[in-house]
């Protein structure tokens, strides 16, 4: 019998309990033991489930306990749940967890611990929810260098703008929406302000380029800002409007990485993934392009990924099979002024598509129904984003931007 604990029993951990209970046969029959939960960690009470009597109060019960092999981290932040994972490595337990704020801020630190005391540190739920991708990134594209991923890495950001591309609903009303639907918080800034797609593509990055990749090193929007009427123009370029991380091999040992709002052409297949779904569009020198498509967020898809991650453990107990990626002084990240983009612009002012061409170089102009007449919308050629900010400086006060959105390339 494994005996596993879990640390946090809300909307995640519960998922874990429950498929643990519910699947114990097969799980047993897959993982080649008994997988039992023998502790849940939670400051609240739960009479009526059927692990009442194995809640806990008190982490001690579960670090110092030796017969607990594998803990469950399913509590979120950072802090104490960087401490908890630790103090579990440190004691020889190997650790599943469904945090990415941990991973994309500790990641390289608790590889290194897990590999010291030959353990696990496994986070496959941490990006995509239920879909597997930590594992087939670093397992099936073994022999891949990857050069490129694109993300829909945030469901309830993807909700929100399919709501507006396909209801003409608001930004407002679409949030309001994905809160009532229970998918955004009561403070949605996380999904919003694209913080949360932000630790997702570090951790994705982190995997491909072999080292830690910050959050702090990445330049990242939301989509507050994005109005229907950027919603029209998109639709109008033949694209639609996606919140995409991503992160691209440069030459010369760097790499960018950047979350933003982006006009995604329609024949890109990450531009039909909608509602609440995630996909990652990966790109291996051998492979080719591979897309990764599932529930990015939700209790049994997420569990469904812990779940998996204590069963390949349990396969191998005493093994560190953990993937890594090193702690990085170097600057691998490069500044955002060099990475070249296309952009769409949504202009008000006195100022011609001549006059914006000059500025600019070629563009192709936009048009909207009810368009303003003092308003003008195009999409550039590609250029070096200090060249774009150096265009709207040149313009000065001839015109206002009203909107400034990336073409994904
Ligand atoms: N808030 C996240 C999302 C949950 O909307 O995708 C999963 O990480």
């Amino acid at each position: 019998m494994i005996k596993i604990a879990l640390i946090g029993h809300g909307v995640v951990g519960s998922g874990v309990a429950q498929l643990l209970e519910e699947k114990r046969e097969s799980l047993e029959q897959k993982a080649g033991d008994r997988l039992y939960c023998a502790k849940i960690l939670d400051l609240r009470d739960f009479p009526h489930t059927p692990y009442a009597d194995r809640f806990t109060k008190d982490f001690d019960e579960i670090v110092s306990d030796p017969t607990i092999q594998i803990v469950v981290e399913a509590m979120g932040g950072l802090h104490p749940a960087y401490e908890f994972v630790k103090a579990c490595l440190e004691k020889g337990k190997s650790v599943v967890t469904s945090n990415k704020e941990l991973v994309a801020e500790k990641g390289a630190k608790l590889l290194r611990l897990a590999k010291e005391k030959n353990v696990n540190f496994f986070f496959e739920a941490s990006v995509g929810g239920g879909i597997p991708i930590i594992r087939p990134m670093h397992l099936c594209l073994a022999a891949n260098q990857i050069d490129k991923i694109y993300g829909i890495l945030n469901g309830t950001t993807n909700f929100i703008l399919t709501k507006m591309i396909k209801e003409q609903m608001t930004f407002q009303d679409a949030l309001l929406l994905a809160q009532k639907l229970g998918y955004a918080e009561k403070d949605p800034s996380a999904d919003v302000d694209g913080v949360d797609a932000c630790r997702k593509i570090c951790i994705l990055a982190s995997l491909a380029f072999g080292k830690q990749i910050y959050p702090q090193e990445v330049h990242t929007e939301g989509i507050s800002q994005i109005t229907l009427e950027d919603v029209e123009y998109a639709k109008n370029a033949g694209c639609a409007l996606k919140l995409i991380g991503q992160a691209k091999r440069l030459s010369g040992e760097k790499c960018s990485v950047l979350v933003s709002p982006a006009f995604v052409p329609i024949d890109n297949q990450l531009s039909s993934i909608d509602d609440v779904f995630n996909g990652v569009l990966l790109k291996g020198d051998a492979t080719g392009e591979v897309l990764f498509y599932g529930k990015g967020a939700g209790k049994l898809p997420t569990a469904s990924a812990v779940v998996a991650d204590i069963v390949h453990i349990a396969k191998s107990p005493h093994t560190s099979l953990s993937l890594t990626w090193e702690n990085s002084d170097a600057d691998l990240v490069a500044d955002i002024s060099k990475y070249e983009n296309a952009f769409y612009y949504r202009l008000r002012g006195a100022i011609s598509p001549k006059k914006a061409q000059k500025l600019w170089g070629p563009l192709t102009i936009l048009s909207r129904k009810n368009q303003p007449e003092d308003e003008i919308a195009f999409i550039t050629g590609r250029m070096p984003e200090s060249n774009a900010a150096a265009i709207e400086k040149e313009m000065g006060e001839e015109a206002e931007i009203l909107g400034k959105i990336r073409i994904l390339a």
